[in-house]
């Protein structure tokens, strides 16, 4: 058998650096202070970092309004200060991978800026013009808080541009070639740097034809296995992860037969986790698998629980949207786009019981996990901020100002201040030396998953219990298998389980046993990992 490749079994970890730690004090994380948190974020377990937009950039979208592919933004350092972070968590042991935005730039980009002012230049048709707002009108809008239309009128230009996001993210036209070879450079620059890979920015979206929805197009499937073909060829190994918001059915065309994406991110399935816990009711989760398809060979899912946008109900029923936002969202503040502004803690009431079961859930269900930082420490949100911004505050490390992001006296968003999950009570110092903390919880599922096979890559087999409120499964790999069992209600229930053997919860630090034949009886929001006693 080949050996698997080392993203299909790893654990991930989302970075956003301008949130991390500030080493200059001018109030915004930059590179140089996230290379001293590398040894914290290596605790975690994790064996791969995917870095959020650090390119030079007008940042109105978090820096996925890139006017400069091949630069760092000054905020967070130097191209040098880059590669020492590179070098220093490769020491590590831990691989890096960045965002790719291939379907839009800024407005301020040299390219949108020639394209505009120079209607014979060369960079015109790098984007997507058209003399009416009456185009490709089957596209939805993305962004529908805050535009009203896929295109705006650029007086300098005289025409309409495409924009599948902000007003001031031009689409690139991949119709034209000279985007692709311009990609290329830009792909091939950093993974000359020494990269592991990248997440691609919203893929579905690189071409538009008319009578279509503009999205998961055939041209567009073929660029990106033009993409990953000269990657396998030039730079064997290095990732690509799509970043496709789509259904289970659309998302299988972007692995192709194993030749376009290694990974991608498992949209639907990340709501109906949090459904299923806040119903008591297992069935959107199994549901949804059931209509999840076997993958090619190679290929791997990633699952997440939170990550930097709203927590999207994009790939839900209507009915579905308006449940989630009545129980998770009934301060309408907190609704945003199609979705939820909140982080994970704040979601469950924080509450620790769903916590824990909820990242014990997600770290067996399927595929590769991702963490988004901070909320490995239980951080909260501020849902008054603008944006998504509420969900990108200051990473909490102490009680001291500025929650010891930064030594200056200013942060380029203010920490977390209210109650409950105030800096001074929520900060990595404080959880550091408790062994019941978020922390210490989240370390110990990191490392109970990483010593699995079975959880790591294993084939599911569902277990009958008898109780919707109650999920169960079996893990089955190399290694033992694991039966992992779920109580999503917040009563005391009977698993419906008896073990054959004795059989010990990795998720019990006391090694707790359940012996051979004995009924299971699981507490509110119970959450086990069982392998065979003697294991
Ligand atoms: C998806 C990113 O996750 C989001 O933050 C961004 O606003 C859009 N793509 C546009 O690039």
């Amino acid at each position: 058998m080949p050996e698997k490749p080392w993203y299909h079994e790893a654990v991930f970890f989302q970075l956003n650096v301008r949130a991390y730690v500030d080493s200059d004090g001018d109030g915004n994380g930059d590179f140089r202070g996230a290379i001293t948190k590398l040894d914290y974020i290596r605790s975690l377990g994790v064996d791969c970092i995917w870095i959020q937009p650090m390119y030079m950039s007008p940042w109105r979208d978090g820096g996925y309004d890139i006017a400069d592919y091949t630069d760092i933004h000054p905020d967070f350092g130097t191209i040098d200060d880059f590669h020492d972070f590179l070098d220093a968590a490769h020491e590590r042991g831990l691989r890096v991978v960045i965002d790719l935005v291939m379907n839009h730039c800024s407005d301020q980009h040299p390219w949108f800026q020639a394209a505009r002012a120079l209607p014979n230049s060369l960079y015109r048709d790098y984007f997507v013009w058209s003399d009416t707002p009456h185009k490709y009108e089957g596209a939805r809008i993305i962004f529908l808080d805050v535009e009203s239309s896929n295109w705006t009128y650029d007086e300098i230009a005289g025409q309409y541009f495409w924009h599948r996001f902000y007003s001031h993210q031009p689409d690139l036209n991949y119709d034209n070639p000279d985007v692709h070879e311009e990609m290329f450079r830009i792909v091939r620059f950093w993974l000359n740097m020494g990269i592991d890979g990248f997440r691609a920015d919203a893929v579905p979206y690189l071409y538009e034809r008319e009578g279509t929805n503009c999205e998961n197009l055939p041209e567009t499937h073929a660029f990106l296995k033009k993409l990953r073909a000269m990657m396998d060829r030039e730079y064997p190994g290095r990732v690509l992860i799509a970043e496709a918001n789509q259904w289970p059915h659309d998302l299988l065309p972007y692995f192709g037969d194993g030749d376009e994406f290694q990974v991608c991110f498992h949209f639907p399935i990340m709501p109906r986790l949090y459904m299923a816990l806040k119903a008591a009711d297992k069935t959107p989760i199994v549901n949804i698998l059931a209509d999840t398809p076997p993958i090619p060979a190679g290929t791997q899912w990633m699952t997440f629980l939170r990550n930097h946008d709203e927590l999207t109900l994009e790939m839900v029923t209507p009915e579905e949207r308006q449940w989630m936002w009545a129980n998770y969202a009934a301060e309408p503040r907190a609704r945003l786009n199609l979705g939820i502004r909140r982080r994970l803690l704040p979601l469950l009431e924080g509450d620790k019981r769903r916590w824990l079961a909820l990242n014990a859930l997600f770290l067996s269900l399927l595929g590769t996990p991702i963490v988004y930082y901070g909320d490995e420490i239980g951080m909260g949100d501020n849902i008054w901020l603008d944006d998504r911004d509420g969900v990108r505050t200051p990473m909490q490390w102490a009680a001291a100002p500025h929650a010891g992001f930064t030594t200056g006296d200013k942060t380029y968003l203010p920490v977390i201040e209210q109650a409950p999950y105030d800096y001074r009570q929520v900060n990595v110092a404080a959880q550091e030396n408790d062994p019941d903390s978020y922390l210490a919880w989240m370390r110990f599922l990191v490392a109970a998953r990483q010593s699995q096979p079975s959880l790591r890559s294993g084939a599911r087999e569902w277990v009958e219990t008898g109780d919707v409120a109650v999920l169960a499964y079996w893990r089955r790999g190399a290694g033992e298998p694991v039966l992992c069992i779920f109580n999503l209600s917040d009563s005391v229930r009977p698993a419906g389980i008896a073990p054959e053997q004795d059989m010990r919860d990795l998720l019990s630090r006391e090694g707790r046993v359940y012996p051979a034949g004995q009924a299971i009886a699981l507490a509110p929001y119970a959450a086990l990992w069982l392998v065979g006693a003697g294991a």
